[in-house]
């Protein structure tokens, strides 16, 4: 009987099509949890004093690291990258505290990775770099959490940040191939220097546009409710955004269906060959036809 066929091959169907769903949402959890950088690499110590051993410690790190690409003196003179002079210890904080920098190659696009140095040589280059020209981007100032007020940076993260993070902070695809990254694993000081330096295709946040009061708002929402969100809608699906959440509840809901529908079916079948086989009562619809 085709139909019969039909309902044998709907099992493992049902099967396979929860089996994808509960993988998309164990990947979509690991992908969301694995950190694109160590947590601690927060820049405590930011108020001691710069030390000439540091900024000579930089020196040494950035003509071994940085040079061939930037210039000696980090004034882009080489042509393949960007003078560096001026910007600001916290602009190279942050390309470095995100593993953006250095780049394998110059044609190379930055990308998340482990940082390559550990948080005290990153002090000491950025210390190095902002000896040659004062302004620019400082580093991020140590941060009052206590202070921070959490529903405000949530409203002001959803208006000024969500557009390109998503408001799960998974980040996302913008136009002409970059991409926003997602903000799981970074700390309270990259986002301080993101924001007051926009990176790339990120847009910098003046203290006018936002507050320092704002931002830490901002700061405390990204590393409390993002780093460990609370899901008060039930099962998080790893923060992936609302069309793979979508796809696993058409899945997981449409695999339960089948399953239903199969189960029903069975029990219609038997019992209409139980009423076949036993003296035709008036309740079956075949019944009545005769
Ligand atoms: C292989 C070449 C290369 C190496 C090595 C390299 N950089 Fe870069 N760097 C670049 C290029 C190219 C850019 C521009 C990237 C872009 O905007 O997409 C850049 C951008 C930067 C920026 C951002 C500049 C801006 O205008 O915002 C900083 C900061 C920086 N590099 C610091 C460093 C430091 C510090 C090192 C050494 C640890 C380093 N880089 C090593 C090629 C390099
Ligand atoms: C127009 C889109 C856009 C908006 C709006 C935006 N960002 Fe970004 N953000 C980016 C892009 C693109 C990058 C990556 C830049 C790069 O690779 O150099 C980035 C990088 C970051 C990073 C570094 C993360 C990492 O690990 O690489 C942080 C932190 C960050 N943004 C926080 C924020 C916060 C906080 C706001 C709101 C105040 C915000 N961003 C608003 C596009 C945006």
């Amino acid at each position: 009987m085709g139909l019969r066929l039909l309902r044998i091959l709907l099992i493992p169907f049902a099967a396979v099509v929860m089996a994808a769903s509960i993988g998309i949402l164990v990947i979509g959890r690991t992908r969301a949890s694995s950190p694109t950088t160590t947590p601690q690499m927060s820049l405590t110590a930011l108020g001691t004093p710069s030390t000439k051993a540091q900024i000579s410690q930089g020196y040494t790190l950035f003509q071994q690291h940085c040079s061939f690409c930037h210039g000696t003196q980090a004034d882009g003179t080489t042509g393949i990258a960007p003078n560096l002079q001026g910007l600001g210890p916290g602009v190279v904080d942050l390309w470095l505290s995100t593993g953006w920098m250095p780049l394998k190659t110059p044609s190379a696009q930055p990308e998340n990775k482990q940082p390559s140095f550990s948080p005290a040589h990153i002090r000491d280059i950025a210390m190095w770099v902002a000896s040659l020209r004062p302004g620019g981007v400082p580093f991020a100032p140590t941060i009052d959490m206590q202070q921070a007020d959490l529903a405000k940076g949530f409203s002001l993260f959803t208006l000024n940040c969500a557009p390109c993070h998503t408001i799960t902070g998974a980040g996302d695809a913008l136009t002409q191939g970059y991409h926003a990254p997602p903000l799981h694993g970074v700390t309270a000081a990259m986002v301080w220097e993101a924001a007051r330096s926009g990176p790339q295709n990120m847009p910098q946040f003046s203290p006018r546009n936002i507050t320092p009061s704002q931002l830490n708002d901002i700061i405390k929402y990204v590393t409390q409710r993002i780093e460990h969100p609370t899901n008060p809608g039930g099962i998080g699906l790893g923060g992936v955004g609302p069309v793979a959440e979508g796809f696993v509840g058409l899945f997981v809901g449409v695999g339960a269906c089948l399953l239903g529908a199969y189960w029903v079916g069975d029990r219609t079948e038997r019992e209409e060959e139980e009423g076949h086989s036993g003296h035709g009562s008036d309740s079956s619809p075949e019944g009545a036809h005769a």
